[in-house]
């Protein structure tokens, strides 16, 4: 099955195989039980984009793309292990019992052990960074403290009916979008492009993180836990209210729905708040907005050169959307 659009291209889908072996040998270490825990969600699988994201950027000027350097591979490494940390963290800070369709490490092996792993996994992303130079390895620094800011803006507003857009909008260009960001741009560094093309890769990145992340916050509300690979409306449960819930609560459901999000989070509020979140036009505005940055991401692509990777971003962002097309879950 393709893990995403760049399989279809043959060179990066080797690259993606290749990039398996580097991922699963990035987390070995002298301690069996820590390289266990460390790897637990690389052999889960996921779509692997950011690393896809570094090896299409770096190819964005060869036409046909020639297999990817090491450089570029370590390069999907390290955006990969940041991106995994990031999830060990979060799925501690959302109580999420599931992911990658597997038990979450938390839920396994508890939070504290989530927590060193999750560590573990930023450090030795730093490492690999550092192997690409002194710009590179500023670049993801930079990066794993932008998604610590979104996360913490996320947090400030938890459970707070009254969420500004701004709010959900700051935090998610910090939790999502900078590293789909930084991704394009180490490819683009990496792969020896000059400035402008490194630019433009990054706006793309930037633009497709933003509505990667709506969409998922969209998912969340009207997807099947099947689909998801971990439990819809969690969200809502955990009182994070994203972009179609803060949509929501300014319709004319508003004070219904700020009624129900403002008692227990029952499993039954949760039910109703849904319901209420689905009928209320929120999901289809937010819908928008995500296309409105899937035309800004496409607008990023056409100044670059219409090569294959370039075509194979455009797949990519043209696959957001669709995505968001899913049956309604069963709540
Ligand atoms: C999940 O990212 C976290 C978000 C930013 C929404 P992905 O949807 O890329 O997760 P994997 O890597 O495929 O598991
Ligand atoms: C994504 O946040 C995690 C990061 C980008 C750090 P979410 O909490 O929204 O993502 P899921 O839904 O758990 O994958
Ligand atoms: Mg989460
Ligand atoms: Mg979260």
């Amino acid at each position: 099955m393709a893990r995403s659009p760049l399989d279809l291209v043959p060179t990066m889908g080797r690259d993606l195989d290749r990039l398996e072996l580097r991922l699963e040998a990035s987390v070995q270490t002298q301690d069996p039980f820590l390289t266990e825990v460390a790897g637990h969600l690389i052999r889960a699988g996921g779509k692997r984009v950011r690393p896809g994201f570094v090896i299409a950027a770096a190819a964005i000027g060869q036409d046909p793309p020639t297999p990817a350097t090491d450089d570029v591979l370590t390069g999907g490494v390290a955006v990969e292990l940041v991106h995994l940390g990031s999830l060990y963290h979060d799925d501690v800070m959302d109580e999420a019992q599931v992911r990658r369709n597997v038990a979450s490490v938390n839920a396994k092996w508890g939070n504290l052990r989530a927590i060193l792993a999750g560590d573990f996994l930023l450090a030795r992303a730093s490492e690999l960074a550092a192997s690409l130079g002194t710009e590179v390895a500023g670049l993801l620094a930079a990066t794993i403290g932008k998604l610590c800011e979104g996360q913490v803006r996320e947090l400030q507003d938890t459970g707070n009916p009254a969420r500004s857009e701004t709010s959900y909008t700051d935090s998610i260009e910090g939790k999502t979008a900078s590293l789909l960001a930084t991704s394009c741009r180490i490819g683009g560094l990496v792969g020896g492009l000059d400035r402008v093309t490194v630019d433009a890769l990054t706006e793309f990145g930037r633009y497709y993180g933003l509505a990667f992340q709506v969409v998922d916050d969209i998912l969340d509300i009207v997807a099947t836990d099947e689909h998801l690979g971990k439990p819809s409306g969690n969200d809502l449960h955990e009182g994070i209210y994203t972009l179609p819930v803060i949509r929501a609560l300014d319709s004319p459901c508003g004070p219904q729905l700020t009624e129900l999000l403002g008692g227990a989070a029952s499993d039954a509020n949760v039910r109703s708040a849904l319901q209420l979140v689905r009928a209320s036009g929120g999901v289809e505005e937010a819908l928008d907005v995500a296309r409105h940055y899937v035309h800004q991401a496409s607008a990023s692509l056409n100044s670059l050169a219409p090569t294959t990777a370039t075509a194979a971003l455009q797949v990519a962002t043209d696959h957001l959307i669709e995505r968001a097309r899913v049956p309604l879950g069963d709540r």
